[in-house]
């Protein structure tokens, strides 16, 4: 019998490899060719942009479909009115809310990845989408992002083995993934129309691998231009990123969508390689003619270049190919599964992911876990113990079928505690950009808390940010590096009558810490979806081992981050330009470079056991180009408890002609030990992923030389360094 069981597992795992490098199904081409030949010009244009806020145009007179597409990236959005921002009202619309993305990061863990692709994916089917928009794969550059809890941390090489899965696994259900924004969209203020200044280093280096991955692992079917500019041209219309590096160097055969909004000129947008064309105001477009999408960029004066020759038939041609290639793996696909949605079975992917990524960043004297059977006075305060996280956050909001509270998860698992419960501090109302604080009264929401703090044997502090306008939400970043809402002061008045104190932060960035020594322990909680007070149960009582890392660095202030340290024109820029002056050392690679200590760095996440790793060895001395690097390592787990921990590996450049960092993440592999437990791992790594990009041939360089491996439990936890040698 267990027999059976291991070689069910063992041929699980193996489906799910190779689920994870399955290559997409080549598309009949010529029937794609023979529909080109019997549309009009008009039908072509029609394929080309939006018809509602969420649609696009069909061709009904030859049975081809019109396109549906939904935010992304937690989750499927309610269902939005045609022509208007309005939830349309549909009681058949509520979905499992999956945690953020920073959460999926800070997994660490490709296969769960693949996982919550696959639930998504049947969620967006089920309610028939085409085209799901996410994930999202910019770059965590600062912490005042609005948007960071929607992408996947700071690493190029961490948000590119993280995004591929999620796009296969949602593309196995014949919904197409649009990896998003295309790109250089790292902040959110004044995000429609920043102009973009970076070293082609930094371009090449940071903030393309993911959505190079995307393309050419992820075999993605849509990527979405972003808002911004790059060098003085729109992104979704940007010569080099979209026609030279997206659809000229990966040969990416999808069709890029613009955000919506983001385009601003016909002719550059035709030329340049934009295909689908959404989100354009129509508003003030509605009392003119009786289509207002008519007056797209790419709809009527896209018509009128075609017919006028100023821009030839086969640029429209290669739109329409691109768009009915991907109606043929989507829409057009007859034999694309059915989906489904809300289920158990996506709950509890939701539960695990939460399980997964969620980080432990203190634990003095074993505060967590906490015995499930204590009868203990716990006082759980904050506002985030019993906000809902799913509404508010701007287009990745949820309407959710439930989502449980870490105070409903608590009082489900902790049923012999008296758990008593104060809001601590009130934030407001969560409306899109607008700032609406609270109407109860500060003062004696704080006194009712103290008073319960001063009781209770322990207290969990449930704080953090939260989807409200400046915080963690679309279309503006943060004002400070701070938590918000009094509540650095109200831990430190908490503190004072009561020592005994764990922080569960829920947030999808990091904040400043003033109060980290006099607190016991700290839990950083991301945006867990429908089952995150369940899944952050499961941790606090140690029914499950913590084992996320995490995904970015945490700064001891804003000063210490690279964007932060060149002044206004770095972060936010001047209104109209901004430049990346931080370069290629981005999150730790400024902190490990510029020896700057952060608070918690890159990589970092402790676990109710302890591991060790010994032996580390590469299974050459010497490498060429084309090899393969194996590195080999013993980890074991030292503790008492059965765990996982990520073996990560970062690489150094000692003999490199241009300025390397410090340290750059370039394998890493999740394990799952026993207590007492070791396990002997390799990892690989391509020879040419050493390379840096350099500017002067354009092209990616591996150069001779002493290069150091540096093998550890996080960035700047290393255990075993190794030294190789590049030759040619
Ligand atoms: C966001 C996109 C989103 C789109 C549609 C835009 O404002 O930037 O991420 O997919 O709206 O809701």
């Amino acid at each position: 019998m267990k027999k059976a069981i291991l070689s069910v597992t063992v041929l699980l795992l193996l489906v799910n490899i190779n689920l994870l490098s399955q290559k997409n199904t080549p598309v009949d081409e010529s029937k794609i060719e023979s529909i080109i030949q019997e549309l009009t010009l008009e039908e072509k244009v029609k394929l080309c942009h939006a018809q509602s806020k969420f649609s696009s145009h069909g061709v009904a007179r030859l049975g081809i479909p019109e396109i549906w597409m939904s935010d992304g990236p937690h989750g499927v959005r309610a269902e939005i009115e045609w022509d208007s921002w309005k939830h349309a009202g549909w009681t058949n619309d509520s979905c499992t809310a999956f945690p953020a993305l920073t959460c999926l990061a800070a997994t660490f863990n490709p296969q769960i990845s693949h996982k919550y692709g696959v639930a998504i994916g049947e969620e967006a089917r089920y309610r028939k989408k085409d085209i799901l928009l996410g994930p999202g794969v910019n770059i965590y550059r600062t912490p005042l992002n609005g948007r960071n809890f929607e992408y996947m941390g700071e690493d190029p090489y961490l948000a590119s083995v993280m995004a591929v899965p999620y796009i296969k696994g949602v593309q196995q259900n014949g919904v197409a993934a649009c990896v998003k924004h295309y790109v250089l969209n790292n902040q959110e203020v004044w995000r429609n129309h920043i102009n973009v200044k970076l070293s082609d280093r930094a371009l090449y280096e940071i903030y393309l691998p993911a959505f190079k991955a995307s393309v050419q692992e992820g075999e993605v079917w849509s990527v979405m231009g972003a808002y911004n500019k790059y060098n003085n041209q729109w992104c979704c219309h940007n010569e080099v990123l979209v026609k030279n590096i997206l659809k000229g160097d990966w040969a990416f055969d999808g069709v890029l969508v613009t955000d919506w909004g983001a385009t601003h000129d016909t002719k550059e947008a035709a030329l340049n390689g934009l295909d689908i064309e959404m989100g354009t105001g129509t508003d003030g477009l509605s009392s003119s003619s009786n289509n207002a999408y008519d007056n797209y960029y790419l709809a009527n004066p896209f018509l009128a270049l075609l017919k006028s020759g100023e821009i030839d038939e086969s640029v429209v041609d290669d739109k329409v190919r691109r768009i009915l290639r991907l109606m043929y793996r989507t829409n057009m696909n007859t034999s694309r599964p059915i989906g489904k949605m809300a289920s158990q079975d996506h709950f509890d992917v939701a539960r695990e992911v939460a399980q997964e990524g969620v980080v432990l960043l203190k634990n003095k004297k074993g505060f967590f876990p906490i015995d499930p059977q204590t009868t203990k006075t716990i006082a759980v305060i904050g506002e985030n113990a019993t906000r809902m996280m799913t509404i508010g956050g701007g287009s990745s909001e949820l309407k959710t079928v439930h989502e449980i509270s870490p105070l409903q998860g608590l009082q489900k698992r902790f049923i012999n505690a008296n758990i008593v419960h104060a809001m601590g501090y009130a934030s407001g109302p969560s409306v899109y950009s607008r700032e609406i604080p609270s109407k109860l009264d500060a003062d004696s929401l704080k006194q009712a808390a103290i008073q319960i703090a001063q009781d209770a044997d322990m207290v969990l502090f449930v704080g953090g940010l939260n989807k409200n306008h400046y915080q963690d939400c679309e279309n503006g970043d943060r004002k400070h590096y701070h938590l918000p809402f009094g509540q650095d002061e109200l831990l430190k008045e908490i503190i004072a009558v009561n020592t005994n104190v764990g922080v569960i932060l829920i947030s999808g960035n990091a904040v400043a810490m003033p109060w980290i020594s006099d607190v016991k322990a700290v839990m950083q909680a991301w945006y867990l979806g429908s089952e995150g007070g369940n899944a952050l149960a499961d941790l606090i009582s140690g029914d499950v081992n913590p084992s996320g890392k995490l995904p970015f660095t945490f700064p001891v202030s804003l000063k210490d981050n690279g964007a932060h340290s060149f002044g206004e024109i770095s972060y936010p820029g001047d209104g109209v330009h901004q430049e990346y002056k931080e370069d290629i050392l981005v999150g730790y690679r400024w902190h490990d470079t510029k020896k700057i200590k952060p608070l918690f760095e890159f990589g970092y996440g402790l676990s109710y056991t302890t591991f060790d790793i010994t032996e580390a060895s590469s299974n050459q001395a010497i490498y060429s180009k084309e090899d393969i690097i194996k590195v080999k390592v013993t980890v074991k787990n030292t503790g008492k408890k059965d765990g996982a921990e990520v073996v990560q590996v970062y690489v150094h450049d000692e003999e490199s002609s241009v300025l390397r960092p410090q340290k750059e993440l370039k394998s890493f592999e999740k394990v799952r030990l026993k207590a007492g437990e070791s396990k002997t791992i390799e990892l690989e790594i391509k020879a040419t992923n050493l390379s840096f990009y350099d500017e002067v041939n354009k092209n990616w360089k591996l150069e001779e030389g002493k290069y150091k491996l540096m093998v550890g439990l996080s960035s700047r936890d290393i255990r075993e360094v190794v030294d190789i040698h590049i030759k040619q």
